[in-house]
């Protein structure tokens, strides 16, 4: 195997989005402590209505049931990016969902359109997982090592630098509805991707393509070291990089649930997302995105038995939603997205009473070359 040379730091300096959105310290108000759920709802309900078609509210499918009644749209990543870039009438948007999705939003939204998280601190510890400096140190790496370039597929899960990086190098961002399509298109054209931050995304992804394991590699941003599936292996053979990040929440789902589970349950069908490990998708019957979990389990006929694996704040709610379904959850014990759920109902009101006082401390902006940038990876990928 021909060696990989160290190489030397790049120094970013420029703080991320991020981090000026977790520097702000928001604490939210200890008057919310004293008001009941009913007084809250009440009161956002009051709010809504005053704002009228000003305002919009976005929420993730991993957010906690007392947000949904609220929302005017519920979907995943790509349905919500497509909402907020198809909605001009609202001046205020609030997304409930994670920074990058809020991220994402104000990108596609126009410069008198505002974004708001209801929480600083609800970040996607994945995206968290691949930084600019990282990037940039992993880009001189591969540019050593390859004569042919190198394309950078991003999922829609990182952060405004790494897609603004992504999108001024000829690459494209990818959600999980869409993931196998456009990776098809790139490998059409290009031999070999750089896929970040999610492994387990892009492991399903190329494998299902018919990419066997042995073409893929682990980049290991800690060490900048590139880890081959098997040690022989020469790197001008790898089609696929994967970037060493993964989801706590779906990494919690494994093949001997699955096999107890269908045990347990005859004729049990399984589904899971595909930033689940590979040998936990391979262990499924279907895989998708979570639009895609709930329109496969819906249309199924009635009665029919389904373990889902994928965030319990959702699946419990198909449970509830569908009852003439059988529906467990792969786990029921998992945790659900620690950072999705820092959202509850005094965060939105906070942000309602904040927007009508016209404050903008639940905003999130992105700078304009950051934006530009993210934008061709963006629009490549709303074009495909
Ligand atoms: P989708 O809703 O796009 O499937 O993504 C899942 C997820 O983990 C979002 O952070
Ligand atoms: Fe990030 Fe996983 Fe939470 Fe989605 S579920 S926001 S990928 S940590």
């Amino acid at each position: 195997m021909s060696s990989i040379e160290t190489v030397k730091p790049v120094v970013t300096t420029k703080p991320s989005t991020r981090q000026a959105c977790i520097s702000k310290q928001m604490i939210i108000p200890a008057k919310y402590a004293q008001m009941t759920a009913d007084e809250i709802s009440r009161q956002i309900q009051d709010k809504k209505q005053q704002f009228g078609d000003e305002l919009v509210i976005l929420a993730h499918h991993y957010q906690k049931s007392e947000i949904i009644p609220f929302a005017d749209y519920v979907g995943d990543s790509l349905q919500l990016a497509k909402s907020a870039a198809a909605n001009r009438a609202a001046k205020h948007i609030i997304f409930c969902g994670v920074h990058f999705m809020a991220e994402t939003a104000d990108m596609l939204t126009t410069a008198d359109q505002k974004v708001y998280l209801p929480d600083a601190m609800a970040g996607c510890s994945m995206a968290d997982m691949a930084n600019l400096a990282q990037l940039e140190r992993a880009w001189q790496l591969l540019e050593a090592t390859y004569v042919e370039p190198v394309i950078p597929v991003t999922y829609i899960n990182s952060t405004a630098e790494v897609k603004a990086f992504v999108g001024d190098h000829n690459g494209v961002i990818v959600t999980s509805s869409n993931a196998e399509m456009i990776l098809k298109r790139v490998f059409a054209q290009h031999q070999r991707v750089l896929f970040l931050p999610d492994q387990h995304l892009g492991r399903n992804t190329a494998f299902q393509l018919g990419i066997p394991l042995a073409e893929m590699a682990i980049w290991n941003p800690k060490k900048d070291q590139l880890l081959p599936h098997d040690s022989n292996q020469d790197p001008q053979n790898l089609k696929v990089i994967l970037w060493k990040g993964r989801c706590c929440v779906h990494q919690q789902y494994t093949v001997d649930q699955i096999a107890q589970l269908r045990q347990q349950i005859p004729d049990l069908k399984v589904i899971v997302h595909p930033e689940c490990p590979i040998e936990v998708v391979q262990a499924s019957d279907f895989y998708g995105s979570t639009k895609k979990i709930i329109d496969v389990v819906a249309a199924s006929p009635a009665h029919t038995k389904w373990a889902i694996g994928t965030d319990n704040n959702l699946v419990n709610r198909m449970i509830r939603d569908l009852p003439d379904h059988d529906i467990v959850s792969i786990d029921p014990t998992a945790f659900s997205c620690i950072t999705m759920n820092r959202i509850r109902l005094a965060h939105l009101l906070w942000t309602l009473e904040e927007i009508e006082n016209g404050s903008t401390l639940q905003q999130i902006t992105v700078d304009k070359a950051t934006q530009i940038s993210s934008l061709k990876a963006l629009d490549r990928m709303l074009e495909m």
